[in-house]
């Protein structure tokens, strides 16, 4: 930035702002995705039967998205919570058993352990992490424990390989909850395709989308893959030659045809889409280095982050000012910049105060349970690591411009702030 501009007074002093141009918004759907979801209803209006679910759009997207995880099978669900849910109950684990969930998720991601009756168990981060550490997942596991839910946050692949030893060990499944990281690798392997049970999130936010919402549960297994269409349609005896009868109680989770149409188009769209971002992270990182006090978080060795979002890193004790401060200078020069991203199961207050069926306390307040039903699970690197990281919304419709921006701004707020 010219040095001129650096000293000009703050934006959020009253000074002129580094960016009045809106950020560039993702133009997610286009003209494809609108032809997909028209030739559905021209067909229906042809035919004059509706479109449903369960049908050849659902099937070729679960068979095209199966092929980019390297082969295996996937069921369309209606929600990335869902996805979480149904994988979970395809798992049938016994009621009243710990699962270990992330430090940091979306409340879809920890929820439905408590409403199928087990009880979600937070593990901390790894040090200087926002992910599941090995070390912290082994200090929570105990002879209850039925599962284990890791979550790439932000693209940024969990450390895996130590977690599926460990769980492999136990006989433990996992389910990986990708919601955040389509297209992420972890050492060569796409994430989702690693743990027992991959599940992602295709809602509009999301690196590929299904429309407003939606979700895909992934196996290798076959026999997992009939079991997880049962779990997300009432239990139907789906895959079961001769069974008429639904087999146990369950929820309608299934996608419908035309969520599966738009997803198709948007798969197809994902591997640019993640290649964009990539390089959007390179070309910010890089800019970071340039900067004094930020610094981009690194990706794990061997690995491929999809950056949902940027996570960055800000060296407090060169600085006058806090975090918040620091970071809500940087969002008024016009940069979408966010402070906080302390979304954690443990420090949650449905999951504090057991606030899932009614007033009972159920499932910890069970007699069934065997665990201590009043424990509280503290995140202290989970905490550590957001007390010095802050986050960007970048996106493939992100350049150089907006990553020049961004280190415009921060030169200007550092100018001001740094010691
Ligand atoms: C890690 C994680 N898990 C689960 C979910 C829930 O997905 P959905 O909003 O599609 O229900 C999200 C949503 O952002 C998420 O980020």
């Amino acid at each position: 930035m010219p040095d001129a501009a650096a000293k000009m007074p703050l934006a959020v002093d009253g000074g002129p702002k580094v960016r009045t141009a809106p950020w560039p918004p993702r133009r997610l759907f286009g003209q494809e995705e609108k032809q997909a979801a028209d030739a559905l209803f021209d067909q229906s209006i042809a035919t004059g039967e509706a479109f449903g679910y369960g049908g050849v759009q659902e099937e070729a997207y679960c068979h095209e998205f199966s092929a980019s995880l390297g082969g295996g099978f996937a069921d369309g669900v209606n929600s990335g919570t869902n996805a979480v849910y149904v994988a979970l109950r395809s798992l049938e684990l016994e009621p009243f058993t710990e699962v270990i969930v992330p430090p940091i998720t979306d409340p879809g991601g920890a929820m439905p352990v408590a409403l199928l009756n087990c009880i979600p168990v937070p593990s901390d981060a790894a040090v200087g992490s926002y992910n599941t550490g090995v070390d912290q997942v082994a200090a929570r596991l105990t002879d209850r424990t039925s599962a284990i839910i890791v979550a790439h946050i932000a693209g940024l692949p969990v450390d895996m390989d130590p977690i599926l030893e460990l769980a492999a060990k136990r006989n433990i499944p996992v389910v990986e909850d990708c919601a955040q990281a389509h297209g992420a690798k972890y050492k060569g392997r796409p994430v989702g395709a690693l743990g027992t049970v991959g599940a992602f999130s295709t809602m509009f936010g999301k690196h590929h989308a299904s429309g407003g919402q939606g979700g895909l549960v992934f196996t290798r297994s076959e026999q997992a893959y009939w079991r997880i269409r049962r779990c997300a349609d009432r239990g139907k005896p789906i895959g079961l030659d001769g069974v008429t009868s639904n087999q146990f109680a369950a929820l309608n989770c299934n996608m419908d045809e035309l969520h599966a149409a738009i997803g198709r188009v948007q798969l197809r769209k994902l591997p640019r889409i993640v290649a964009k971002r990539r390089a959007v992270a390179a070309l910010l990182a890089d800019a970071c280095r340039g900067t004094r006090t930020v610094r981009m978080m690194q990706e794990l060795p061997l690995c491929e982050g999809s950056y949902w979002f940027a996570f960055l890193r800000l060296d407090l004790p060169a600085l006058k000012v806090d975090k918040a401060t620091f970071v809500k200078a940087l969002a008024a020069e016009g940069i979408p910049a966010e402070s906080e991203y302390l979304h954690s199961p443990a420090l949650a207050e449905w999951l504090r105060k057991r606030s899932v069926f009614g007033g009972s306390g159920y499932p910890w307040n069970c007699p069934l349970y065997q665990g201590d039903a009043t424990r509280q699970y503290d995140v202290p690197n989970a905490v550590a690591t957001n007390a010095c990281h802050f986050r960007i919304a970048i996106n493939e419709a992100c350049g150089p411009v907006e990553v020049a921006d961004i280190a415009a701004a921060i030169a200007k707020v550092e100018r001001a702030y740094a010691k």
